[in-house]
Formats: structure tokens, C-alpha cells, sequence
């Protein structure tokens, strides 16, 4: 460096922990399956190379590089002490298939094609709203050069038009915070913007009561990390989709479809917005307007290499290899719920309504495999005869013709829970056990997670938030203790519930 070049601004990141998480949906074989619908064919995800842009401490990659020991995972971040962080549990865990490196994203475009490599998935979570604008330039560029011909990178940002709706709140909090000391910043945009919110709910209620509301519930769920780190961020912007698509078609990548199944998918808007946005031929267009209807917020976008041959309209024949999860997590055929018409269930993603008596007992079936996931074929051959049993099957099942019909039909149901979040759709399931195995083992990053945080990764790669008593049990679940022991070393009298709630959230492997 010559003698006058400014030294690099302070990277937040160095010295106000943001701790990183396992993010399902960058799950290479949810991906992977993404492409595989749309036909594409991306390497499978038990032997694939991803990379990560602002990987942090690699709170996403060291749990996919478990579960995937034959794959090979590279995360980059501009900031030294998350790497160094993420280098020491990786060293810890014995992970040999995860590189995580300090470097600046727009450096990576200078580097060798054979430093770089090629990348079956690319992730760049959220990065691209908390950036300058050359380093948003540098994340479209690497991937285009990144990317496997087949490959899929996923890259979320903050949206308009749901954005609009934060922006005053964030500037009350950035411009107020600047009233207290460094050290003392967070909290004081928290208490003022929890103020203001709860000013303006009682000023305007008929204007913004309602909205204010929202932000205020929202602001107090948020961990200091995300007030810092988002709230405060020196950087960020956020973008119209249409806009974001254009900058990445400049960089040749295309709109492959919404990480996330359960948002923005003709299926969630009424049947009279369907039908308008059905007349809306170009995807994107079409998506923008999605936006404007459902208010969108944040956007998880899959992209792909503008040249790869897509092809848009679902064919169910596609899905008849996969595996279902039930992610209902409630038996929706139960004794008790049988003469009830319909089963409303709260999800995350809002009530959602069963009243068919073919899917619900389908689903049923599969919430008793839970958390195993079985191919549609099992499911099919499991349920078929249960429906038979309880009359449910039109008389179909009787005959090979009636069985196929209701195979065909149950899939296309299945596909649509996919979309609600009732079911997790699988190319290569992980193993998981099928009961609660007699001394249960779990994973040693979930083990570490345990004892350090509220929140620990699945072996399904899902973040799961876990009390006090379960984290504790889950750090000894290390495949060498019964159940019985581990009660008597946490002087409980029994903790059977708990390791049956940890078997359910995909916490052991096979006995
Ligand atoms: C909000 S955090 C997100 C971390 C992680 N992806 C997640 O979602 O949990 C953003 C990360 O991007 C990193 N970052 C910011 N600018 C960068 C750059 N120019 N090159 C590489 N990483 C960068 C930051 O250091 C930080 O770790």
C-alpha cells in the first residue's frame, strides 16, 4: 500500500458480532430441485461445489458442509474476525470440506479463473442491500463468472414497494442514535425507534396505527445484531424487482424463480388477482406486479445463467421422483379431527385451510414417517389403501386405472401444500432416525450450537429456536448416552418429551 492510500473504513462486521445461521432455502438441494423443475440439471447436492459471498462466520456453510461431507463449500467475507471465527469451529468440528477466506468481493473478479473455480450454487444472503453500489456490481459479476453452466445462485435484498413502509422509522433511528455514544448506539435507536413507532400508532391511528403497530412488534423481536447491522447500516437500499432484474441480465443472469415456494406464486394471490396476473406474460413484469399486490418486503431470488434452456410450466410427471417432509407438524387425519369438515392450521405463513379428505389423509401418512421424508411413490402406496379403508377413494383404488387417477390427482394436491409450507420437498432427504433412537446422536455442529445459542441448526439444515432444558439435552446427545443418562447428568426426572420433540425437528441421526 503506497503511503497516502486511505486505509480501509472499519467494517462493522469486525467488531459487532453478527452471529450466521443455516438458511434452508440456500439448501443446494432445494436449489438444486428449483433448477431440476424448471429442467435444468445442476450437480447433485451430495456432490457439488458452493460458494458464498459475505459468508460472516460461515453460520450457513458449516452446517451444510456436515451434512454434505462430499461436497465442497468456499465462503468469502471482507470482514478477518467472522472468518477467523468460522476457521476455528470448522478446525473444531473436523470439517475438511469448507473454505472460508477474508477478501473483499470485488476482489475476487482479478483473481485467477483457477482461484475463483466453478460454482454449482452461489449464495450472496444478505449482502447486496448492505453494500456500496461496486460491490453490488462485483456479486453479479462473480457469479456470472462463478457460475456452473447449470448452476443456481440465490441472492436476497430488501424490496420496495414493502420498504417504503420502514423507511421513515429507520431514519428516526439512524438520525436519533447519532445522539449517543458509539457504544451505546444500539440501544439508543432501539428505545427511540420503539418511541417512535409507538407516537405515531397513537398520533395517526387511523392513518398508520395499524402499520406502526407491526414495526413496533417488529423492532422488539430484533436482536441487537439486526439493529446494527440493518437498521443502522451504513449502506442500504433497497430495490424494485424489475430494477435488481435489470442490473442482473446486464451481468447475464436470468429470473429463475422465488427461493422461498411459499411466497409469490400465482397460487397465493385470490383467484380474481390469479387471473389478472395470469394475463401478465413476461415473468418478470408479472412478479413486479406480484410485488405490488402482496407489498413485498424482502426478496430471496434464484438466478441462473441467462443462456441455460428453462423451461417454465410445471409438469407433475417431474415431481414423481422426489421425497415429501411433513412440515405440517400436526396429524390433520387425528381420531378427533376426523368428523370436522375442514382442519385449519397456523403456519408461518398464515392459516391455511384442509378440507379434502384424500389429502388430508395423505398427509397423515406422512406426518406419521415424520421427520423422514418418503419418495411420492411411498406416500402413494402408503396412502392409496387408507383411503380404501375409510371410503375416501371414490371406489378408485380397486383397480389400476382408479389407482393412477388418484395418484395424479393426490400429486397435484401435494404440490399445492408445497407452495403453503405444509410439506418440504426433497431430491436426496438427509438420514435422519426413525424414532427416538435408544442413545441418540446428533451432529457435533449441533452439539457446539447447543451450548452457545438460543437457536441451533437441524440436521435438516433448518434453524430451530430450542429452550433451555432441549439445548442442554441436545449437548450430549453424542450417540454414547441413553436417554436415562442424559436425564440423571441434567438432574431431570425424565426427559423422554424433549428428545421426542428433538427427534421431530430432525435432530438425530441413525441409531
Ligand atoms: C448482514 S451480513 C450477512 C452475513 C450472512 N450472509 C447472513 O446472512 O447471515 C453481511 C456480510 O457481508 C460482508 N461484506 C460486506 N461487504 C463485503 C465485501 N465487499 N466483500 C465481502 N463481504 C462483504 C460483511 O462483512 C458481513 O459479514
Amino acid at each position: 500500500m503506497s503511503d497516502d492510500a486511505a486505509p480501509p473504513p472499519p467494517n462493522p462486521f469486525d467488531d459487532f458480532v453478527y452471529p450466521g445461521y443455516a438458511y434452508w432455502f440456500t439448501h443446494p438441494d432445494h436449489l438444486g430441485l428449483l433448477a431440476w423443475l424448471h429442467y435444468l440439471e445442476p450437480a447433485p447436492a451430495s456432490a457439488c461445489r458452493v460458494l458464498e459471498l459475505g459468508c460472516g462466520d460461515g453460520g450457513n456453510l458449516l452446517s451444510l458442509a456436515q451434512a454434505l461431507p462430499e461436497s465442497r463449500f468456499v465462503g468469502v467475507d471482507l470482514a478477518g474476525e467472522p472468518i477467523y471465527r468460522g476457521l476455528a469451529l470448522a478446525g473444531d468440528l473436523g470439517l475438511d470440506n469448507v473454505d472460508l477466506r477474508q477478501a473483499d468481493v470485488r476482489d475476487l473478479l482479478a483473481w485467477p479463473d483457477d482461484d475463483l473455480g466453478s460454482f454449482d450454487f452461489i449464495v450472496a444472503h444478505g449482502l447486496f442491500s448492505w453494500v456500496p453500489d461496486d460491490v453490488r456490481e462485483a456479486v453479479l459479476a462473480v457469479i456470472r463468472r462463478a457460475l456452473a453452466p447449470n448452476g443456481v445462485a440465490v441472492v436476497s435484498f430488501n424490496a420496495y414497494p414493502g420498504m417504503h413502509d420502514y423507511e421513515a422509522l429507520r431514519h428516526f433511528m439512524r438520525f436519533h442514535s447519532l445522539t449517543y455514544a458509539p457504544e451505546e448506539r444500539v440501544k439508543g435507536a432501539r428505545d427511540g425507534g420503539l418511541w417512535y413507532a409507538a407516537q405515531i400508532a397513537t398520533m395517526a391511528p387511523e392513518i398508520k396505527g395499524a402499520l406502526m403497530q407491526r414495526l413496533y412488534t417488529s423492532l422488539e423481536r430484533s436482536s441487537d445484531a439486526l439493529i446494527r447491522h440493518d437498521y443502522l447500516a451504513e449502506n442500504e437500499q433497497s430495490f424494485w424487482f424489475t430494477d435488481f432484474m435489470e442490473r442482473a441480465q446486464r451481468h447475464g443472469l436470468a429470473f429463475l424463480t422465488n427461493a422461498k415456494p411459499t411466497v409469490l406464486r400465482l397460487a397465493h394471490f385470490s383467484p380474481e388477482h390469479a387471473e389478472l396476473l395470469r394475463g401478465v406474460t413476461d415473468p418478470i413484469r408479472q412478479q413486479q406486479y406480484m410485488d405490488f399486490l402482496a407489498n413485498t418486503r424482502f426478496r430471496v431470488v434464484a438466478l441462473c445463467r441467462a443462456e441455460a434452456r428453462l423451461e417454465r410450466s410445471a409438469d407433475l410427471g417431474r415431481f414423481a421422483g422426489l421425497a415429501l417432509e411433513d412440515r405440517a407438524h400436526t396429524d390433520v387425519w387425528a381420531e378427533e379431527l376426523r368428523d370436522d369438515e375442514k382442519v385449519t392450521l397456523e403456519t408461518p405463513h398464515g392459516l391455511v385451510e384442509l378440507s379434502g379428505r384424500p389429502l388430508r389423509i395423505a398427509l397423515s401418512v406422512l406426518h406419521a414417517a415424520a421427520p423422514r421424508a418418503l419418495t411420492l411413490e411411498e406416500l402413494l402406496a402408503r396412502t392409496i389403501p387408507e383411503l380404501a379403508r375409510f371410503g375416501a377413494d371414490d371406489g378408485l383404488a380397486a383397480n389400476e386405472d382408479g389407482r393412477a387417477q388418484l395418484g395424479a390427482w393426490l400429486t397435484r394436491e401435494l404440490v399445492a401444500v408445497w407452495f403453503q409450507g405444509l410439506v418440504h420437498l426433497w431430491h436426496e432427504p438427509p438420514d435422519l432416525a426413525a424414532a427416538v433412537p435408544e442413545r441418540p446422536q446428533t451432529g457435533p455442529l449441533q452439539r457446539e450450537r447447543a451450548r452457545e445459542r438460543a437457536t441451533v441448526p437441524s440436521l435438516a439444515h433448518r434453524e430451530e429456536p430450542l429452550d433451555a432444558l432441549e439445548r442442554a439435552v441436545l449437548a450430549l446427545c453424542d450417540g454414547a448416552r441413553t436417554g436415562v443418562e442424559i436425564a440423571r447428568e441434567l438432574g431431570e426426572r425424565d426427559v423422554g418429551e424433549v428428545l421426542a420433540r428433538l427427534h421431530r425437528l430432525a435432530f438425530f441421526a441413525p441409531g
